[in-house]
């Protein structure tokens, strides 16, 4: 019994898939010229799929699990689940002009045609705003359509805004904000679902250890008690003696947010020799 994960064949989401698997200790080779590929060390499968058709394959239970975009979850409005968020792919949807237009607002679209792989979205936003704005839909580069006397504008993705940029375009209205996050299918076998436990369990750990950094140092008798007050720890620092009577070296683990500050206040508490660490994965 295999767990039949779908991710995006190519795109944006593409490697962040892979490597999340991979971080997780599923070896993925990655799919070009390959729609299927077996995992190492962990009982999946994984299809190299059309973002846009990823909710379709999980509300049917081909595929039992998904990394897909919220923009696409949204746009297709299948009945799977949300499992999580994964913390990449983070981008927006948004409305986008030639750089030469002046944008004024959602009426500026009003009596004008518009190019999107979004059509549900699109038109949801249209319809709040109470503009009447012919959509065009199209399945790939969108960005085009402007420039080719297609559409006014554009209703699509952006990250970067690299895409735009090479279009002589320019994002003028955000309509909603996207990251990437693992759907199941609501027809899950029990097999599957425990093997999907586990993934998720693994996804945490790998997540949670990339919020926080190793830290070692070297603290003298007199600073120790202030310098262990400022570090948590997971249970509380590890406290070792040097070989120089009166220092200790101090571990702990921080967290990235408050990093900086952190390191200002334990040098100022005394901290030297201050080293810090990329942790792998985190088990609590
Ligand atoms: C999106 C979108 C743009 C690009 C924007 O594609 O369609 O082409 O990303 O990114 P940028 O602002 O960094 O240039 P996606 O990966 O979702 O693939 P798809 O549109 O082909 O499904
Ligand atoms: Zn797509």
């Amino acid at each position: 019994m295999k767990l039949k994960i779908a991710i995006q064949k190519s795109g944006r989401l593409h490697e962040d898939s892979i490597k999340l698997l991979n971080d997780c200790g599923l070896n993925v080779k990655n799919g070009h010229n390959q729609l299927k590929s077996n995992a190492e060390n962990f009982p999946a499968e994984v299809y190299f799929l059309r973002d846009d058709d990823i909710p379709q394959y999980v509300e049917d239970g081909v595929a039992h699990i998904g990394f897909v975009g919220e923009n696409v979850l949204y746009e297709k409005a299948k009945t799977v689940e949300v499992v999580e968020q994964v913390g990449f792919g983070k981008c927006r949807l948004s409305i986008a002009v030639s750089k030469n237009d002046e944008y004024t607002g959602p009426q500026f679209l009003e009596g004008k045609k518009i190019a999107t792989s979004y059509p549900f979205l699109t038109q949801k936003f249209l319809t709040e705003n109470g503009v009447n704005c012919e959509i065009h839909e199209i399945s790939g580069s969108v960005e085009l359509a402007p420039g080719i006397g297609l559409a006014d504008a554009v209703c699509d993705l952006v990250s970067s805004g690299f895409t735009l940029f090479m279009n002589g375009l320019k994002e003028v209205q955000p309509i909603l904000q996207c990251q990437t996050v693992l759907i199941k299918s609501s027809v899950l076998p029990h097999e599957q679902q425990t093997l999907l436990d586990q993934l998720v369990f693994r996804i945490r750990s790998v997540r949670k250890a990339k919020k926080y950094k190793y830290v070692l140092l070297n603290a003298p008798q007199a600073s120790l008690d202030a310098i262990i007050s400022l570090l948590p720890g997971m249970r509380s620092p590890t406290v070792l003696p040097l070989a120089q009577s009166g220092w200790s070296s101090v571990h702990s683990v921080i967290e990235e947010d408050a990093f900086w500050t952190k390191i200002e206040q334990l040098k100022a508490a005394g901290a030297e020799g201050i080293l810090v660490i990329p942790i792998e994965k985190m088990i609590v």
